[in-house]
Order: C-alpha cells, then sequence, then structure tokens
C-alpha cells in the first residue's frame, strides 16, 4: 500500500488516478489545509473507486500511526507541505514547522514501522540562479526564500537518512512548473485568492476574474525579454511517480531527478499559446520584475529518461486546452 500525503492537492490527486492505472493500492492522507475532499470525490469518478483516505496532519504523531495502524504501507510518496513562495517570507516558521517538522514526524513513523521507501517532491527552486541552462541534476544548489530552503534543508535530511541507514529507498523528485489539468476537465489547480503563478493567473484572466495579466519584466536577457521557464503537464509529472515507485526497490543510494520537459517558454509565448487553446483574449501589461525571479529556468530532462525511463508525452498546446478546459468548467475551482 502506497501511502500519499498531500494527496488531495493538485499534484497528488492526478497522481491518485496515475497510482491506480498502473495497478497500484493507495491511501490519502491529508489535513486538507489547502484543498477539499471534493477533489477526491471527482477523482473517485474518474477511476470508478473509493479512495482510502484518512484526514490528520503530517506533523501529528498519532495522526500518522493511526494511518500506519490502519493500512500495511510500504511506500510513501510526500507531497504534503505548504508552497506559497510570498508567504513563506512572512511566516517562516510556519514554513518550517509544517513542512521540515512534518517530514521529520513522517520519517519518524515510517522508521517505527519499517517502511523505508519514500519518494519526495522537491523543486527546481533548489538550484537558486542557475550558472547555465539546461539545469543538471549536479548543479549547484541554494536558494532565496524559506519555502525554497524546506525543500533544501528535507533533501539534506534524506540524504542523512540514507546515510545512517542504507535500507532507505529515496527519491528526490525536482519539479519544474507544473501546470495543466486531467482531460476530463473536472480536477485541477485551485489556488487560494489570487494567484502568484503565471498558468492560474492566465486562466483566470481569460475567464474575465482579472483584468489583466501582469508581466514582471521584460528586459531579461531571453528570447523576448520576459522569464523563460519549463512548464510541465501535471499529468507527465504524475506518471513520473509511478516510474518513480516501480524502480524504487531497485534502488541503490538517494536518487535526485528533475521532472521537466526540457523546453524553455517565455511568458509572452505562454500567453499566445494560452489565446490559441482557449480562443479568448489574455490582456497583459509589463510590470517590473517580481523580486527572487531568475530569468530562465529549464531541465535537462535526460538523467530522468536514463534512470527511470520517464519523459515528458503533452506538448504545450495541451498543458494550455486543459488548463483552459478545467478553468472554463470551474472557474470558481471547486467551490
Ligand atoms: P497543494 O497545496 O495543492 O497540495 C499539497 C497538499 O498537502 C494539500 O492538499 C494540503 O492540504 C496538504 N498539506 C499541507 N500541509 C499538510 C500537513 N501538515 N499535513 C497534512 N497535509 C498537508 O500543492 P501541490 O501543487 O499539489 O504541491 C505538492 C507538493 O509539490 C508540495 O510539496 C509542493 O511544495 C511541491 N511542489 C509543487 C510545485 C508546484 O508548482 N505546484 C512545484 C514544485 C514542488
Ligand atoms: C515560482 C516560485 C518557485 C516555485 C514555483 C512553482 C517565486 C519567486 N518562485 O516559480 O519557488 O517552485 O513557482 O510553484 O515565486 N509571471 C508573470 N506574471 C505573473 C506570474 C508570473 O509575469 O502574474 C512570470 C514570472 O516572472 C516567471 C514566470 O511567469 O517568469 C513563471 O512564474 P511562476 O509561475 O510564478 O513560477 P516560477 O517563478 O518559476
Amino acid at each position: 500500500m502506497v501511502l500519499v500525503t498531500g494527496g488531495a492537492g493538485y499534484i497528488g490527486s492526478h497522481t491518485c488516478i496515475a497510482l491506480h492505472q498502473a495497478g497500484f493500492d493507495f491511501l490519502v492522507f491529508d489535513n486538507l489545509c489547502n484543498s477539499s475532499l471534493e477533489s477526491l470525490k471527482r477523482v473517485e469518478k474518474i477511476i470508478n473507486k473509493k479512495i482510502k483516505f484518512v484526514e490528520g496532519d503530517i506533523r501529528s504523531k498519532e495522526n500518522m500511526q493511526k494511518a500506519f495502524e490502519m493500512y500495511e504501507i510500504d511506500s510513501v510518496i510526500h507531497f504534503a507541505g505548504l508552497k506559497a513562495v510570498g508567504e513563506s517570507v512572512e511566516l517562516p516558521l510556519k514554513y518550517y514547522d509544517n513542512n521540515i517538522n512534518g517530514t521529520l514526524v513522517l520519517l519518524e513513523v515510517m522508521q517505527e514501522y519499517n517502511c523505508k521507501k519514500i519518494v519526495f517532491s522537491s523543486s527546481a527552486t533548489v538550484y537558486g540562479d542557475p550558472h547555465t541552462t539546461p539545469i543538471k541534476e549536479d548543479f549547484p544548489l541554494s536558494c532565496t526564500n524559506p519555502y525554497g530552503r524546506t525543500k533544501l534543508f528535507i533533501e539534506e535530511i534524506l540524504r542523512d537518512v540514507y546515510r545512517a541507514d542504507s535500507d532507505f529507498k529515496i527519491v528526490i523528485l525536482r519539479y519544474f512548473n507544473p501546470v495543466g489539468a486531467h482531460q476530463s476537465g473536472t480536477i485541477g489547480e485551485d489556488p487560494n485568492g489570487k494567484p502568484n503563478n503565471l498558468m492560474p493567473f492566465i486562466a483566470q484572466t481569460a475567464v474575465g476574474k482579472h483584468e489583466f495579466l501582469s508581466v514582471f519584466g521584460d528586459d531579461y536577457d531571453t528570447i523576448d525579454g520576459t522569464g523563460v521557464r519549463d512548464y510541465i503537464h501535471v499529468v507527465d509529472l504524475a506518471q513520473g511517480h509511478v516510474n518513480s515507485l516501480q524502480k524504487i526497490s531497485s534502488l541503490d543510494g538517494v536518487l535526485t531527478v528533475n521532472l521537466g520537459t526540457g523546453n524553455g517558454y517565455s511568458v509572452l509565448e505562454m500567453v499566445a499559446a494560452f489565446e490559441k487553446a482557449s480562443g479568448k483574449k489574455v490582456a497583459y501589461k509589463i510590470a517590473p520584475r517580481r523580486e527572487g525571479d531568475i530569468a530562465a529556468c529549464f531541465a535537462d530532462p535526460a538523467y530522468a529518461k536514463e534512470v527511470l525511463g520517464w519523459s515528458a508525452t503533452k506538448e504545450l498546446n495541451e498543458m494550455c486546452e486543459d488548463s483552459w478546459r478545467w478553468q472554463s468548467n470551474n472557474p470558481n475551482g471547486y467551490n
């Protein structure tokens, strides 16, 4: 049985579908602090199966032990965490407590129940401002905000856990920019309040919730001066977790892998692609650069292919079409 912490969230809910399709039995553990049961209800409809769910907080040893008592858990996919960069600057202790403390409790309980396989959601943010692109896994690591530091610290904690006990099998997945939605249009990304990330902001602008998109800077050293990122379809990303679980037993050491497409698109290219996919106009205005942003960030995806047999399959038009289907069918998200 696979324990999926944070499984009611954006990436977790899509991963539930991929796990089901690959024949894995799983249970979702989530405190619903940034999600609702509605996402899991909709996943149940898609997979036509009831999902095992335990409501709880990863920081609570009792809550975690309850899940391990109820089910025979042999591996964990660990999504649970807070992810808003701006909020992490305002409330660093909240982020260190939730993400780091939560992971420590999870690892302690895993050890207690002799469960030693874990796939962890890291982020390309751990590369800081890369000296060159595409980014390879052995590039130097750094970070510019508390959220990023929680990811980097947890990576280091996992490496220490392996050093102390080489029975542990650990996969660290560094996601680039997840976008898109399941093709049913019934589940997708549902940010709280005004989105910080580009794709949900574009989608909400297209559906009429914002007057225009602010493009953060047009004087970067990129193709058109706007920031370049590696957008990856969330369904491809979900599949990366399935491949990781399929390979994890044969692992030796800690495997750290980029999950990206290897393609970089600028903000203006994203706007144009979204307009094409949706048939809607996305008004935008050039605004000052956002603090902490970098010019370009995209993956070298070769290692993921080599060690996980995984590569992204979905192109930009599909990412935009699927985002639009979700956004236009659910203008207010799950509410
Ligand atoms: P999300 O907020 O949609 O999902 C996270 C889930 O974890 C939510 O359902 C939330 O309720 C749950 N959760 C948070 N704290 C918890 C706690 N203490 N106990 C139990 N459950 C808790 O986010 P997402 O986009 O699905 O991201 C999943 C993971 O991937 C996160 O760790 C995130 O940092 C990481 N990540 C996301 C992105 C991205 O752009 N979405 C990029 C890189 C890495
Ligand atoms: C952001 C986070 C990063 C996190 C990632 C995925 C920051 C500084 N970084 O990265 O830590 O891992 O999300 O969750 O917040 N843009 C606009 N207008 C907008 C929004 C974004 O022009 O309203 C631009 C940005 O300047 C950037 C690109 O769009 O060039 C993508 O932005 P975003 O979706 O926020 O992702 P990242 O900046 O890569």
